[in-house]
């Protein structure tokens, strides 16, 4: 496994963003980021930072993923995610959701099982 931050990075409504890996798309080798964040039932939840409506990441680079009412938001164009399943419940993309990402806390830090990721060829054609 393959360590991201420390636990306590993720309080309230801070995120840790991170790289999973170089994907092909039709544009060439793209970074692939990927983002956690401690969701209302305290547990951590991990997304790919890909909206599955036009497949742009969800902040504006500055980590900013809450809206005021505690769902995750898409800045591009106002797609609202529940923070515990990723399913977009408001906005832009209704019923599609977030791709999860195999994160584990441990030890007072974050991991993700690498052998447990899927690959992803383009994440705009998702
Ligand atoms: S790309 Fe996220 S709402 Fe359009």
């Amino acid at each position: 496994m393959k360590r991201l931050c420390a636990s306590d990075g993720l309080r309230g409504t801070l995120s840790a963003r991170f790289e999973l890996g170089l994907v092909q798309t039709r544009y060439g080798k793209v970074p692939l980021e990927g983002f956690a964040i401690r969701a209302p039932d305290g547990a951590v939840r991990g997304y790919h930072n890909v909206c599955p409506h036009r497949g742009q990441p969800l902040d504006l680079g500055d980590g900013k993923l809450f809206s005021s009412d505690g769902l995750l938001e898409c800045q591009a164009h106002g797609a609202y995610f529940d923070p515990s399943s990723g399913l977009c419940v408001r906005g832009a993309c209704p019923g599609r959701s977030l791709r999860g990402l195999p994160l584990v806390e441990q030890d007072g830090a974050l991991w993700i099982d690498e052998r447990e990721l899927e690959p992803v060829d383009d994440p705009d054609e998702r």
